[in-house]
């Protein structure tokens, strides 16, 4: 029978799977724009769905964009704090939610939304002193939201233990042993890996 983790266990795996997630990013390709649209076409083109079906489920969908970006500089705690201080009633007026991972002086974020809410925020996002080289992993229409939780969820990791497990996941494997037990981090890595 399994031994249930420690709290303290479970915390290292949850720092290690956010520094996984945050150097998986570094390397992945970008994947097509409105990838779940373009699906979407095709089984209309395949005659599974009707036009009036790929407009419904056009019009349920929401827009979603991942990036990563270096901070200009180094984030204390209380640096982020305000950030999402400020983010996240920003966010919830926009019905806007998301994920943002700190590690060593990176950030990944994931903002899902209405389209044109998500497309202005990036836009005010990118133009942020407090960040640059911020690029776009990958942006467009999903079924659904995936971080519907959270105006903005948020997650970091210091330390050697970066280093170690960066080094661990070239070829974009995941650390042997790694399982990733927290649901938020599960949907974020699910969101880049799509
Ligand atoms: C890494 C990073 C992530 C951010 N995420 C958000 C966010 O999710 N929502 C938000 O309203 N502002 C976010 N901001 C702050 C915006 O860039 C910006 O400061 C804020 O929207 C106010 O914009 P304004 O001064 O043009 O009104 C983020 C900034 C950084 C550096």
């Amino acid at each position: 029978m399994d031994t249930p983790l420690t709290d303290a266990e479970t915390e290292t795996q949850r720092q290690r799977a956010v520094a996984w997630i945050v150097a998986l990013t570094a390397n992945i390709p970008r994947p097509a724009s409105h990838r779940y649209a373009q699906l979407l076409l095709a089984r209309h083109q395949r005659g599974e769905l009707s036009i009036a079906q790929v407009a419904a489920l056009l019009s349920t969908s929401i827009y979603r964009v991942l990036y990563r970006s270096r901070a200009t500089r180094h984030f204390s705690a209380g640096q982020l704090q305000e950030l999402l201080a400020q983010a996240r009633p920003e966010n919830a007026r926009l019905a806007v939610s998301g994920m943002l991972l700190y590690s060593e002086g990176m950030f990944v974020q994931a903002i899902e939304g209405p389209e044109e809410a998500v497309r202005a925020l990036y836009a005010r996002i990118e133009q942020d002193p407090r960040h640059t080289r911020v690029e776009t992993v990958s942006e467009g229409l999903m079924p659904a939201r995936q971080f519907a939780e959270w105006s903005m969820d948020f997650g970091v990791v210091e330390g050697p233990e970066v280093e170690r497990v960066l080094g661990a996941i070239e070829g974009q494997q995941p650390p042997p042993g790694l399982a990733i037990v927290n649901k938020r981090l599960q949907a974020l890595l699910q969101a880049f890996l799509d």
